[in-house]
Formats: C-alpha cells, structure tokens, sequence
C-alpha cells in the first residue's frame, strides 16, 4: 500500500484553554476525495488547519508525505515553502485569506511566489477570473467586494495554483446557485484525477457527489466515517450528530409536525440523481 497523503494518529488540539479536537486517527489517500462532515463547532474548520500546517497538534502525530507535521520542521522556510507548493486551503471566511490591494493581484500573488513565467501567470489568470465570473472585479479592492464575491475570490486565488492536495473549507457557502454549481463541477470532474481534496461541508446534498468517502466530527471526535451513501442512510447519526434537520409541516388537521429531514438524493430528477450530476452531464 502506497503511503497516504495524511497519516493522523491519536491527534489532538486545544486553543487556549479550548479543547477541539481529541484522539483523532485516519488516513487520507493520494487520490481520495474526502468529505469533512459535523454540525457548528465540531472540528472541520480546526482540522482543516492542522492538515494546512497552520496549527499543530497539541498531542498526537500528523504526518503529511509521510513526514511529522510540526513547528520545529516549520520553522525552516524550505520545508514551509514546500509543504505550501502541494498544499492550498481555502478558508471558510475569505476575509482570512484575502490581503492584496487588487483582485488580480490577490490572484497571481500565489503564482508569482512560485515563480511562475510571466505569460503562463497571465494566461491561467485570465481563464481562472472566467471561471469564477469575477474578470469584472480584477481591479477592485477584494476587501470591499460581497460576501460571495470574495469567496470567489478566495477560491480562485487557490484553485489557480492547482495544488496536489486541495483543502476547501465549507466551500460552497455564501455562493449563489450558479458559482456553487462551478465549484462542485470543479470537485466532480476532480474524480480520478488523482488530485486529493477535502472537503468541510454541512451540505448533506452535494455529499454523494463531491466525496468518495466520509468522516463525520461530533465535539472533537471523530464519531464516523464511510462511505457517503453508508453515512447518508444512518439516519440515526445524523440526527445525533445534528447534519439532518427536522423537517416542520403542517398536517390538515392544523398541527404542526416534524420529521427528520437528510437531504438525500431521494429527490431524483428525470435527467438523473441529482442535480449536480446534471451539472456533470451538460459540461
Ligand atoms: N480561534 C479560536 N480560539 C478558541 N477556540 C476556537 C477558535 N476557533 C475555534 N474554536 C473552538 O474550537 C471548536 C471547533 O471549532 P471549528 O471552527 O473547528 O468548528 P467547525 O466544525 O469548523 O464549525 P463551523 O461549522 O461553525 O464552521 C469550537 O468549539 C470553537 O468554539
Ligand atoms: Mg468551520
């Protein structure tokens, strides 16, 4: 068996005086798409950051390319600046992220730090900001753009560098429909392309299609983990775990009912199971 691309044993992490993360252990494989699952306050956003080098564990090892994640190895520029050639995260909230005067800048900023040729920054600028549908912010300032706008953004600034490990953080958040269809195009046409990337979502919807396999945090803890249809159809874990809602209604006789609601691909259209895969059809 090859060496997979994280390693997590018995990891955990605490900011100050506030546990996060307790004796997590998984393995993430080159290739795999991994979808990071778990209610407000769970985790993703903290193990996102540990597998991104950002944060280390306080207890535990990490290892990433089978070398120990820690801020002794960090503190050399060269193993930083190597990790950060194979590695992109895209936060949660762009205003993290973003800090150059333009949006172009923001953009070729990751690609001139790589030391890219000139014209091939510009070219896959070009085609990225078309993507996004964000050519028309390329001389704004990023930090007075809307919220969707500078997830774009974000995104963009990450997606450019076309990194060997992908980690996207509630990704699809504060985009509308049609930018969240580009990005979960993106994650399906991404399948078997041998690119790893993962994924902290609370969209039970675009599971399925987005990830290969699953893990689902619950205060800290890693509390599940499968593949998406076995994690979908635990109905009880979901509940527990609050990822399913209850769904309200109202009965004729005027009471007010509810039922869990997982959101599960049991809307099928004609076209096909879903509507992301209708996506996937039409590209
Ligand atoms: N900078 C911080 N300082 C102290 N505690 C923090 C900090 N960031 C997060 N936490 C705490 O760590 C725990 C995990 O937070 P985290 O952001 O990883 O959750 P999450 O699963 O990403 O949640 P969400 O779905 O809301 O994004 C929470 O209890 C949170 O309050
Ligand atoms: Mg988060």
């Amino acid at each position: 068996m090859t060496e997979p691309i994280f390693a997590l044993e018995d990891v955990s992490f605490a900011y100050p005086r506030h546990p996060a993360l307790a004796h997590i252990s998984l393995r993430i494989q080159a290739g795999q798409r991994i979808a990071l699952l778990g209610a407000n306050g769970s985790g993703k956003s903290t193990l996102l950051k540990l597998l991104d080098a950002l944060y280390f564990p306080t207890q535990g090892t990490l290892k990433a390319f089978g070398d120990a994640l820690s801020e002794e190895r960090f503190a050399d520029e060269a193993v930083n600046f190597a990790f950060r050639r194979r590695v992109g995260l895209v936060f949660q909230n762009p205003d993290i992220q973003i800090f150059n005067p333009t949006v172009f800048d923001e953009i070729t900023f990751g690609p001139l730090q790589m030391g890219w040729p000139r014209e091939e920054i510009l070219r896959r600028t070009d085609a990225i900001l078309a993507r996004f549908g964000i050519a028309h912010l390329k001389d704004r300032a990023p930090h007075r753009l809307s919220g969707g706008e500078k997830k774009r953004v974000a995104l963009a600034s990450v997606l450019i560098l076309e990194p060997e490990v992908l980690l996207l953080d509630e990704p699809t958040a504060a985009l509308d429909p049609e930018s969240q269809g580009e990005v979960i195009r993106f994650l399906i046409e991404s399948q078997g392309g041998g690119r790893t990337i993962i994924t902290a979502t609370h969209d039970l919807e675009i599971v399925a299609d987005i990830a290969d396999y699953a893990f689902v945090l619950a205060g800290g803890k890693l509390v599940a983990e499968g593949t998406p249809a076995e994690i979908l159809a635990n109905e009880a874990l979901l509940r527990d775990t609050h990822l399913a809602h209850a769904h309200w209604h109202r009965h004729a006789d005027g009471a007010l009912h509810a039922h869990v609601h997982a959101h599960r691909h049991d809307h099928a259209h004609a076209d096909g199971p879903s509507r992301y895969r209708a996506i996937k059809r039409n590209a």
